[in-house]
């Protein structure tokens, strides 16, 4: 009987094959909502790197790959499914080497570049403003612009403004008729420089401030186009480039930026694998994932001591899980596959980033197709869906809904491999653990709730229930609840199985008395809504 204790215990506390660790009781605050969840968090970014744009949205109208004006009729129809608030584009570091005027006019005109930054390949420019703006309408994203600083000059900048968005009588407006393009653009979301400290032109705080005030000054707002000041912010630890900006430069900006890359592996110059990785990369992943908050929260408090009004957003306009490259990618096409864990860091990201939205109100995740934290992969005429993708499509629910306040206290979870976590700058995160669970609850106009639950446990189910204060539910709306898991942490779709991670109907809620108690299992995100 003694040896078959431990078993029975064992058998006692086992879900479906999986440990059923303790559960947690969230109590939601459904009357007492302030804040607006901005769907601007969930904007993509497109640069001109690797097969980000060229074969993976670009093949041209003349390819054999089904397209419609040139873009992949695949790659559109699932972008336009994710409901894409804003797509950023043309870089991250390329922008601040590019010249717009290299890439408008006939296709075939157009001047043949090297492309530095990113493998040294040669950029025939076939894709410009104007195929960057169709795509923008075709998705139905707002574009979001990121201008030269680094190696431009504010007239280019300015004429690149007028060009897009003039709808008058002027030799730049008249040459974008010429080129096929009547009406102006309206063009809200303007970035002045990117990374200035780094790729952007390796300046000084000091130094960008004062670029960032006289290229502002030239951004010019033409017609009834109103364009929204992106300054050029820092990379996570960076403080002291947040202070010098907002001290500097708080009255001529509408936003600073701040970029955030989740590395699981030992530092920039080993980011870890991105498949089969197992349990270690798994938990460095998410613990890597997490350093998000701090890093929101300390930028946050430096700028409420400029702008205590809030009127400045905080725009993660980089951020994502970045991986060694896949071998036998050129490295410096920065291609990586994208698994369970991915699409739990994009989920827990996005919830850190909804619980500060009073600040937060722009990111762009990096990047759309083919390059790092993807939504889709293609290989020559095939296309698959990653794991981020689905957690996009099932974030929609909390698009421009209002974020409902939280009580709960959430049990951390904890390993062998609990060693600090290392940021690009080498910050050290040292709270031991990982919470269990990571959540967004939202209330749409209509009084919806949304919740989507993760779970970031690698081996254990957890019992989640969530108890509505301040509204009444009925019943769980019909068909939303979904789940998203793998067979392991490092769960991949391929070419050869494209379906292998994706959605399916979550059967594990109970809707009883105003409680919502849901079954989650081991590495899985849940969204449900209840009316
Ligand atoms: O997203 C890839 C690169 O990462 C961007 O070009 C740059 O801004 C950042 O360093």
């Amino acid at each position: 009987m003694t040896k078959l204790l431990p078993a029975f215990i064992a058998l006692l506390f086992t879900f479906g094959g999986q440990a059923l660790a303790q559960s947690t009781t969230v109590i939601v605050n459904a009357d007492q909502g302030e804040l607006t969840i901005d769907e601007h968090i969930y904007g993509q970014f497109s640069e001109h790197l690797g097969r980000g744009i060229y074969e993976g949205i670009w093949v041209g109208p003349d390819s054999e790959i089904p397209n419609q004006e040139g873009y992949r009729t695949d790659v559109l129809n699932a972008l336009k499914e994710l409901k894409i608030p804003n797509i950023r584009w043309p870089g991250g570091c390329f922008a601040d080497e590019y010249n717009w005027r290299d890439g408008i006019g006939p296709r075939a005109d157009r001047p043949k570049r090297i492309n530095s930054h990113w493998g040294g390949v040669v950029e025939d420019n076939s894709f410009g403003t104007h195929e960057f703006l169709r795509l923008a309408e075709l998705i139905g994203a707002e574009p979001y612009i990121s201008a030269n600083v680094g190696s431009g000059t504010p007239a280019e900048m300015n004429k690149w403004i007028e060009y897009m968005t003039y709808d008058g009588d002027s030799e730049l407006a008249n040459l974008r008729r010429e080129n096929g393009r009547d009406e102006p653009w309206k063009i809200k979301f303007f970035g002045i420089g990117n990374e200035s400290w780094g790729c952007g032109g390796t300046m000084t705080a000091d130094f960008y401030a004062n670029q960032y005030r006289l290229f502002q000054t030239f951004a010019k707002n033409y017609s009834d186009n109103r364009l929204f000041k992106i300054a050029s912010g820092s990379n996570d630890i960076e403080y002291e480039w947040t202070e010098t900006l907002m001290r500097e430069a708080v009255q001529e900006m509408d936003a600073i930026s701040l970029h955030y890359y989740t590395i699981p592996g030992q530092g920039w110059d080993n980011k870890g694998p991105s498949t089969d990785f197992g349990e270690e990369m798994y938990y460095r992943g998410i613990k890597a994932g997490l350093l998000l908050d701090e890093f929101i929260t300390r930028h946050k408090t430096v700028m409420d001591r400029y702008d205590p009004e809030k009127k400045v957003v905080l725009a993660l306009d980089e951020w994502g899980i970045w991986t060694n490259p896949l071998e036998g990618t050129n490295p410096g096409f920065l291609e990586q596959q994208n698994t369970i864990r991915d699409a739990l860091i994009a989920s827990l990201s996005l919830d850190i980033m909804n619980s500060h939205a009073d600040r937060v109100k722009l990111a762009n995740i990096a990047q759309t197709v083919n390059v790092l934290q993807a939504m889709v992969l293609t290989e020559g005429s095939n296309m698959l869906l990653t794991p981020t993708y689905h957690v996009f499509n099932m974030y929609k629910v909390h698009h421009n809904a209002t974020l409902l306040p939280v009580y709960a206290n959430i049990k951390r979870y904890t390993t062998e491999w609990d060693k600090p976590v290392v940021s690009r700058f080498d910050l050290k995160l040292d709270e031991p653990g990982i919470p269990v669970i990571s959540h967004t609850v939202s209330k749409d106009e209509d009084g919806k709730i949304h919740l989507t639950v993760s779970n970031l446990h690698p081996n254990d189910t957890q019992e989640v229930t969530f108890e509505i204060r301040g509204a009444t539910v009925n019943k769980i709306l019909q068909g939303s609840a979904k789940l998203l898991t793998g067979n392991s942490v490092d769960a991949i779709n391929t070419f050869d199985n494209p379906e292998q991670v994706q959605p399916e109907a979550f059967r594990n809620a109970e809707l009883k008395n105003g409680k919502l108690t849901l079954k989650i299992p081991k590495h899985s995100l849940v969204v449900i809504s209840l009316e």
